[in-house]
Protein backbone atom coordinates (compact mmCIF):
# COMPACT_ATOMS: atom_id res chain seq x y z
CA UNK A 1 0.00 0.00 0.00
CA UNK A 2 1.39 3.71 -0.94
CA UNK A 3 1.76 5.65 1.81
CA UNK A 4 -0.74 8.50 2.60
CA UNK A 5 0.21 11.86 2.42
CA UNK A 6 -1.62 14.09 4.86
CA UNK A 7 -2.67 17.69 3.69
CA UNK A 8 -4.32 18.70 6.74
CA UNK A 9 -5.66 17.48 10.16
CA UNK A 10 -8.25 19.22 12.23
CA UNK A 11 -10.03 18.10 15.53
CA UNK A 12 -12.62 15.54 13.86
CA UNK A 13 -11.48 14.86 10.51
CA UNK A 14 -8.17 13.92 8.21
CA UNK A 15 -7.94 15.21 4.54
CA UNK A 16 -5.41 13.23 2.44
CA UNK A 17 -3.77 13.90 -1.19
CA UNK A 18 -5.10 11.79 -4.02
CA UNK A 19 -3.66 10.39 -7.24
CA UNK A 20 -6.36 12.97 -8.40
CA UNK A 21 -4.98 16.99 -7.35
CA UNK A 22 -8.81 17.93 -7.39
CA UNK A 23 -10.08 15.48 -5.31
CA UNK A 24 -9.16 15.20 -1.67
CA UNK A 25 -9.96 12.18 0.90
CA UNK A 26 -11.34 13.42 4.21
CA UNK A 27 -11.38 10.64 7.15
CA UNK A 28 -13.91 11.03 9.61
CA UNK A 29 -12.08 10.14 12.90
CA UNK A 30 -13.82 9.25 16.36
CA UNK A 31 -12.51 12.02 18.33
CA UNK A 32 -14.62 14.20 20.17
CA UNK A 33 -13.56 17.82 21.26
CA UNK A 34 -15.91 20.91 22.39
CA UNK A 35 -14.87 24.39 23.82
CA UNK A 36 -11.72 25.11 21.19
CA UNK A 37 -10.46 21.73 21.82
CA UNK A 38 -10.34 21.58 26.01
CA UNK A 39 -12.66 18.84 26.47
CA UNK A 40 -11.64 15.46 24.22
CA UNK A 41 -12.56 12.11 24.25
CA UNK A 42 -13.19 9.43 21.78
CA UNK A 43 -16.23 8.20 21.12
CA UNK A 44 -16.33 5.13 19.50
CA UNK A 45 -18.35 5.15 16.28
CA UNK A 46 -18.47 8.44 15.65
CA UNK A 47 -16.58 8.56 12.51
CA UNK A 48 -19.12 6.66 10.69
CA UNK A 49 -22.24 8.12 11.72
CA UNK A 50 -20.69 11.86 10.94
CA UNK A 51 -19.16 10.00 7.50
CA UNK A 52 -22.64 8.58 6.55
CA UNK A 53 -24.67 11.93 7.76
CA UNK A 54 -22.64 13.89 5.88
CA UNK A 55 -22.62 12.63 3.15
CA UNK A 56 -26.52 11.81 3.30
CA UNK A 57 -27.03 15.85 3.47
CA UNK A 58 -24.52 16.88 1.14
CA UNK A 59 -26.20 14.23 -1.62
CA UNK A 60 -29.61 15.80 -0.64
CA UNK A 61 -28.72 19.38 -1.17
CA UNK A 62 -27.17 18.59 -4.09
CA UNK A 63 -30.54 17.12 -5.13
CA UNK A 64 -32.17 20.41 -4.08
CA UNK A 65 -29.77 22.42 -6.57
CA UNK A 66 -26.84 23.62 -3.80
CA UNK A 67 -23.93 22.51 -5.66
CA UNK A 68 -21.04 20.89 -2.69
CA UNK A 69 -17.97 19.64 -1.98
CA UNK A 70 -19.16 16.26 -1.85
CA UNK A 71 -18.19 13.48 -4.53
CA UNK A 72 -18.66 9.87 -2.97
CA UNK A 73 -18.06 7.58 0.02
CA UNK A 74 -15.47 5.32 -0.61
CA UNK A 75 -15.47 3.31 2.80
CA UNK A 76 -17.51 3.90 6.49
CA UNK A 77 -15.15 6.32 7.46
CA UNK A 78 -13.99 8.21 4.33
CA UNK A 79 -15.41 10.58 1.39
CA UNK A 80 -13.98 11.97 -1.69
CA UNK A 81 -14.60 15.69 -1.69
CA UNK A 82 -13.41 18.67 -4.25
CA UNK A 83 -10.23 20.07 -3.40
CA UNK A 84 -11.12 23.53 -2.34
CA UNK A 85 -9.59 26.55 -0.43
CA UNK A 86 -11.63 27.00 2.83
CA UNK A 87 -12.41 30.31 3.75
CA UNK A 88 -11.49 30.71 7.40
CA UNK A 89 -15.36 31.80 8.49
CA UNK A 90 -18.14 29.89 10.38
CA UNK A 91 -21.69 30.58 9.04
CA UNK A 92 -24.37 29.70 11.24
CA UNK A 93 -27.67 29.79 10.79
CA UNK A 94 -30.27 29.54 13.80
CA UNK A 95 -33.98 28.78 13.86
CA UNK A 96 -34.50 29.05 17.27
CA UNK A 97 -32.29 30.46 20.34
CA UNK A 98 -29.82 27.99 21.37
CA UNK A 99 -26.20 28.12 22.77
CA UNK A 100 -23.79 30.85 22.58
CA UNK A 101 -26.79 33.68 21.12
CA UNK A 102 -28.91 32.42 24.64
CA UNK A 103 -25.97 33.56 26.42
CA UNK A 104 -24.64 36.35 24.77
CA UNK A 105 -28.47 38.19 24.16
CA UNK A 106 -30.16 37.02 27.30
CA UNK A 107 -32.46 34.63 24.94
CA UNK A 108 -34.14 31.27 26.64
CA UNK A 109 -32.74 28.47 25.38
CA UNK A 110 -36.03 27.24 22.77
CA UNK A 111 -36.81 30.48 22.05
CA UNK A 112 -38.32 30.59 17.99
CA UNK A 113 -36.51 33.29 16.33
CA UNK A 114 -38.80 35.59 14.39
CA UNK A 115 -36.68 34.63 11.15
CA UNK A 116 -33.52 32.88 10.55
CA UNK A 117 -30.08 34.61 12.37
CA UNK A 118 -26.92 34.31 10.08
CA UNK A 119 -23.94 34.78 12.25
CA UNK A 120 -20.34 34.96 10.83
CA UNK A 121 -16.78 33.43 13.52
CA UNK A 122 -13.75 33.91 12.62
CA UNK A 123 -12.19 30.24 12.14
CA UNK A 124 -9.10 30.84 14.60
CA UNK A 125 -8.40 28.46 17.42
CA UNK A 126 -5.79 30.87 18.60
CA UNK A 127 -8.07 33.80 19.20
CA UNK A 128 -11.32 31.33 20.13
CA UNK A 129 -13.49 31.93 16.73
CA UNK A 130 -14.58 35.23 17.42
CA UNK A 131 -17.86 36.67 16.30
CA UNK A 132 -17.03 38.87 13.57
CA UNK A 133 -18.95 41.51 11.26
CA UNK A 134 -18.59 42.48 7.30
CA UNK A 135 -16.38 45.08 7.97
CA UNK A 136 -13.89 42.82 9.79
CA UNK A 137 -14.63 40.48 6.74
CA UNK A 138 -13.26 43.07 4.71
CA UNK A 139 -10.64 44.49 6.56
CA UNK A 140 -9.04 41.37 7.05
CA UNK A 141 -9.33 40.76 3.10
CA UNK A 142 -11.10 37.20 3.81
CA UNK A 143 -13.71 37.09 1.39
CA UNK A 144 -14.80 39.74 -0.90
CA UNK A 145 -18.86 41.27 -1.19
CA UNK A 146 -19.88 38.86 -3.60
CA UNK A 147 -18.42 36.06 -2.14
CA UNK A 148 -20.41 36.68 1.16
CA UNK A 149 -23.49 38.02 -0.15
CA UNK A 150 -23.46 34.20 -1.64
CA UNK A 151 -22.41 32.61 1.11
CA UNK A 152 -25.31 34.15 3.10
CA UNK A 153 -27.43 33.22 0.37
CA UNK A 154 -26.08 29.59 0.25
CA UNK A 155 -26.95 29.53 3.83
CA UNK A 156 -30.39 30.55 3.88
CA UNK A 157 -31.48 28.06 1.05
CA UNK A 158 -29.15 25.31 2.97
CA UNK A 159 -31.23 26.21 6.18
CA UNK A 160 -35.10 25.96 3.99
CA UNK A 161 -34.27 22.21 2.56
CA UNK A 162 -33.17 20.81 6.22
CA UNK A 163 -35.17 21.74 7.89
CA UNK A 164 -38.21 21.04 6.03
CA UNK A 165 -36.96 18.13 5.66
CA UNK A 166 -35.97 17.49 9.08
CA UNK A 167 -39.28 18.72 10.25
CA UNK A 168 -40.73 15.39 8.55
CA UNK A 169 -38.25 13.13 10.47
CA UNK A 170 -39.86 14.93 13.59
CA UNK A 171 -36.31 16.50 14.33
CA UNK A 172 -36.35 20.35 14.65
CA UNK A 173 -33.20 22.37 13.69
CA UNK A 174 -32.09 24.65 15.68
CA UNK A 175 -28.88 26.03 14.34
CA UNK A 176 -26.00 24.67 12.48
CA UNK A 177 -22.26 25.99 11.10
CA UNK A 178 -21.37 25.80 7.64
CA UNK A 179 -18.09 26.31 5.61
CA UNK A 180 -16.80 27.75 2.63
CA UNK A 181 -14.13 26.73 -0.11
CA UNK A 182 -13.14 28.49 -3.15
CA UNK A 183 -12.37 26.12 -5.79
CA UNK A 184 -9.74 25.70 -8.60
CA UNK A 185 -11.71 28.26 -11.09
CA UNK A 186 -12.51 30.67 -7.96
CA UNK A 187 -16.29 29.73 -7.37
CA UNK A 188 -17.42 29.59 -4.05
CA UNK A 189 -18.33 25.95 -3.08
CA UNK A 190 -19.86 24.70 0.37
CA UNK A 191 -17.84 22.04 1.92
CA UNK A 192 -16.54 20.75 4.90
CA UNK A 193 -19.42 18.65 7.03
CA UNK A 194 -22.89 18.97 8.20
CA UNK A 195 -23.34 16.71 11.14
CA UNK A 196 -24.60 16.31 14.67
CA UNK A 197 -21.42 17.51 15.91
CA UNK A 198 -22.08 20.62 13.45
CA UNK A 199 -25.81 20.97 14.03
CA UNK A 200 -28.38 21.35 16.93
CA UNK A 201 -30.62 18.97 16.24
CA UNK A 202 -34.17 18.30 18.80
CA UNK A 203 -36.51 15.56 18.89
CA UNK A 204 -39.84 17.91 17.60
CA UNK A 205 -42.06 16.27 20.53
CA UNK A 206 -39.32 15.73 23.61
CA UNK A 207 -37.08 18.59 22.56
CA UNK A 208 -34.53 16.06 23.55
CA UNK A 209 -31.08 17.03 22.29
CA UNK A 210 -29.89 14.66 19.49
CA UNK A 211 -26.07 16.23 18.85
CA UNK A 212 -23.47 17.08 20.26
CA UNK A 213 -24.57 19.04 23.29
CA UNK A 214 -24.91 15.90 24.73
CA UNK A 215 -21.18 15.64 24.69
CA UNK A 216 -20.68 19.58 25.71
CA UNK A 217 -23.33 19.21 28.12
CA UNK A 218 -22.50 15.72 29.87
CA UNK A 219 -25.75 14.34 28.82
CA UNK A 220 -25.06 10.86 27.96
CA UNK A 221 -25.84 8.57 25.42
CA UNK A 222 -24.29 10.16 22.52
CA UNK A 223 -23.34 7.64 19.98
CA UNK A 224 -27.11 6.79 20.89
CA UNK A 225 -28.21 10.09 19.30
CA UNK A 226 -26.37 10.01 16.78
CA UNK A 227 -27.63 6.88 15.41
CA UNK A 228 -31.03 7.80 15.82
CA UNK A 229 -30.29 10.85 13.75
CA UNK A 230 -29.16 8.54 11.21
CA UNK A 231 -31.62 5.83 11.71
CA UNK A 232 -34.52 8.57 11.49
CA UNK A 233 -32.88 10.02 7.74
CA UNK A 234 -33.41 6.53 6.55
CA UNK A 235 -29.94 6.93 4.76
CA UNK A 236 -28.52 3.87 3.12
CA UNK A 237 -25.34 2.23 3.71
CA UNK A 238 -23.17 2.66 0.38
CA UNK A 239 -20.12 1.12 1.61
O1 LIG B 1 -22.00 27.42 20.20
P1 LIG B 1 -22.99 28.08 19.30
O2 LIG B 1 -24.34 28.23 19.88
O3 LIG B 1 -22.47 29.39 18.73
O4 LIG B 1 -23.13 27.10 18.04
C1 LIG B 1 -24.04 27.34 16.98
C2 LIG B 1 -24.04 26.15 16.03
O5 LIG B 1 -22.81 26.07 15.33
C3 LIG B 1 -24.21 24.81 16.74
O6 LIG B 1 -25.01 23.95 15.92
C4 LIG B 1 -22.80 24.26 16.83
O7 LIG B 1 -22.78 22.85 16.82
C5 LIG B 1 -22.17 24.83 15.58
N1 LIG B 1 -20.74 25.11 15.75
C6 LIG B 1 -19.79 24.32 15.13
N2 LIG B 1 -18.45 24.59 15.27
C7 LIG B 1 -18.03 25.62 16.02
C8 LIG B 1 -18.98 26.45 16.67
C9 LIG B 1 -20.33 26.16 16.53
O8 LIG B 1 -20.14 23.38 14.41
N3 LIG B 1 -16.73 25.86 16.12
Amino acid sequence: MKPETLLYEGKAKQLFLTEDPAIVRVRYKDAATAFNGEKKATLAGKGVLNNRISAFFFQLLREQGIANHFIKEISPIEQWVKKVAIIPLEVVVRNVAAGSLSKRLGLTEGSPLRHPVIELYLKDDALGDPLINEDHISVLEIATVAQLTEMKGTALKVNEVLRNFLAQKNILLVDFKLEFGVDDSGDVMLADEISPDTCRFWDMATGNRMDKDRFRRDLGNVIEAYEEIWNRLGGREDV
